[in-house]
């Protein structure tokens, strides 16, 4: 399976997890990044399901839009079902290290106001001690 394979069937398994969770007034946040964008591809496909989505990032939000999902503002939902993210890094205690896109302090606002954080991680995040990331940053 390839990463962008791998990146697929986890935005599915969380389109598949969050569908029962959700009703026509339910508000989804979205997170940003690559898998991220897999997830809204996937979400799309159940917008009648739900009323909007709040977006971590402009570029999530244009994706949004793009598929014709309401997007939100922060300020302007009272609740948020559920929060939907991917993560650059993630342990076997599954401690996460996130922020490698730039919209972290967005994602962790959005993230804060959600019931629950559902995060799509693909194999290949899988580190035995977090902060190899940040090392292939420099
Ligand atoms: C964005 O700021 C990040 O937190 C991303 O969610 C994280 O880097 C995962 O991105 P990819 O899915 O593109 O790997």
């Amino acid at each position: 399976m390839t990463q962008d394979e791998m990146k697929l069937a986890v935005a599915q398994a969380a389109v598949a997890h969050i569908q029962g969770k959700l009703g026509k007034d339910s508000i989804v946040g979205v997170g940003t990044g690559s898998t991220a964008n897999f997830f809204i591809d996937e979400l799309a496909k159940i917008k009648h399901l739900f009323d909007g989505a709040v977006a971590s990032s402009e570029a999530t939000a244009e994706r949004l839009k793009g598929h014709g999902i309401n997007v939100y503002d922060m300020n302007a939902v009272d609740q948020m079902e559920v929060y939907v993210d991917g993560a650059d890094e993630f342990d076997s205690r599954m401690n996460l290290v996130k922020g490698g896109g730039g919209a972290l302090t967005r994602e962790k606002i959005v993230a804060a106001v959600a019931k629950e954080f559902v995060c799509i991680v693909d194999a290949s995040k899988q580190v035995d001690l977090l902060g190899a990331f940040r090392c292939r940053l420099k």
